[in-house]
């Protein structure tokens, strides 16, 4: 399998934190489109899936934060303390 992380000159953890970040960027999109999705349809049996599939994604996101947070001293300081 070629997904561009096997042969990278990045470090294991540069190359960990960085499909990290890509997966969290992937599951936001993903809320995003279940969002819209649930807003069009007006199949309220539909509506009620989506949203289910909607708030998984937003459990996927927080597991891959906290993964992040763990890994990144930087990420996770600047979490807690910002301007
Ligand atoms: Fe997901």
């Amino acid at each position: 399998m070629c997904n561009g992380y096997e042969n990278s000159y990045l470090s294991e953890e540069s190359r960990n934190l960085e499909m990290a970040r890509q997966s969290l960027i992937e599951e936001f999109q993903a809320i995003n489109w279940y969002q819209e999705r649930i807003e069009l349809t007006g199949d309220e049996e539909l509506k009620k899936i989506l949203s289910h599939n909607r708030d998984e994604e937003k459990e996927h996101a927080a597991m891959l934060m906290e993964y992040i947070m763990k890994k990144d001293a930087v990420q996770d300081e600047k979490f807690k303390h910002h301007d």
